[in-house]
């Protein structure tokens, strides 16, 4: 028998090709969401608190499509920024209103290399800034919300969105879009729910970017930070509902809710690592307080970890690029 120590776990350490052989999990650009947002301006514009990132035109759209194909991502996920809202959200649910024509494009621009996504939710279309539509109270309205939903399921798969991602927090929001999407003939439409959503300050370079209207906030709908079962909860619901995916969402703080739902889901698990989490990663960087490149791959590689088996991030596009040097670096580059 050995002698002590008998146990040297470092041998599995000593090189870098060592290292990679007995990793336990990877990234892969394939597994990768860019979430897009579209502006209804005639110029992109830069948004300050997500730096890096801006609002793109219908104009500059189709290049950002096409970098995100050549880079291998999985898809984009549009969000659209209109310049007039109402109480109802009308902007949602019109064939020409900006979401409905981003997606258009985009898919146009794909060409079927990467799944167009589409954010399916009130808030950038309501002039409060609520979710969905508000009741004679001031309350968001659950079931009257439930029925716009469905009409901007219809709009978004006519204007070409494969992927929908119910990120309102409604109850029955996903049972209610697949209801209406089936009646419709579209079987077709991959509904992505954004299951445990929790009410998160993360979110706030965000609605800086979609030049949110929300006064007050969301704790009527998304989930309170202090429950985990709860998250599951809502997990298990929508993939009764009929959800294709689940999602986790913020993914960094949440990791303990999404290892939960990824170890008893019988469909994909997801992650959206939100701006907030972006954010923080380049406000320290900027500062001189960590290495940005390491910091980006360490905080996504955690997701990863924790049980996502795609992810949501701004730093897609960054992040398979440098996969890819990677692989080159090393010589395994596999040519598609
Ligand atoms: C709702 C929505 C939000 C985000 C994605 N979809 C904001 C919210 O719930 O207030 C946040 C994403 C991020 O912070 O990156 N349409």
């Amino acid at each position: 028998m050995s002698t002590f120590p008998t146990h040297r776990p470092r041998r599995l350490r000593q090189s870098p090709a060592m290292r990679r052989l007995v990793a336990e999990h990877t990234l892969s650009a394939s597994a990768l969401v860019l979430p897009v947002f579209v502006t209804e301006r005639d110029e992109p514009q830069q948004i300050a608190s997500i730096p890096g990132v801006r609002q793109e035109t219908l104009a500059t759209l189709p290049a950002v499509v096409q970098a995100a194909a050549d880079a291998g991502i999985g898809g984009i996920m549009l969000f659209g920024v209109p310049l007039h809202r109402d109480a109802v959200g009308s902007g949602a649910t019109r064939p020409d209103g900006i979401l409905n024509r981003a997606i258009r494009v985009a898919a146009d621009a794909s060409a079927g290399r990467l799944t167009v996504q589409a954010d399916l939710c009130l808030d950038e279309f309501t002039d409060h800034g609520h979710c969905g539509v508000l009741d004679g109270r001031g309350a968001v309205d659950n079931d009257a919300t439930l029925e716009r939903y469905a009409a901007m399921a219809i709009a978004q798969a006519d204007a070409g969105a494969q992927i929908l991602g119910l990120s309102g927090m409604m109850d029955g929001q996903v049972a209610a879009v697949r209801g209406a999407l089936d009646a419709a003939g579209r079987t077709d439409v991959v509904l992505l729910a954004y299951s445990a959503k929790y009410a998160s300050a993360f979110y706030g370079p965000f609605r800086d970017a979609v030049e949110s209207t929300l006064v007050g906030d969301r704790t009527t709908y998304q989930l309170d930070p202090a429950n985990a079962r709860e998250g599951v909860l809502e997990a298990d619901l929508d993939i009764r509902e009929g959800a294709d995916i689940v999602m986790v969402k913020p993914a960094g703080p949440y990791l303990d809710v999404l290892a939960a739902v990824a170890q008893r889901s019988p469909v994909p698990v997801w992650a959206y690592q939100v701006s907030g989490e972006y954010a923080m990663i380049e406000a320290a960087a900027a500062a001189g307080a960590i290495d940005r490149d390491r910091a980006i791959m360490e905080s996504v590689l955690g997701i990863r970890r924790a049980g996502a088996a795609a992810i949501l991030t701004y730093w897609a596009l960054e992040i398979a690029a440098r996969l890819r040097e990677g692989a080159r670096a090393l010589g395994t580059e596999v040519q598609a």
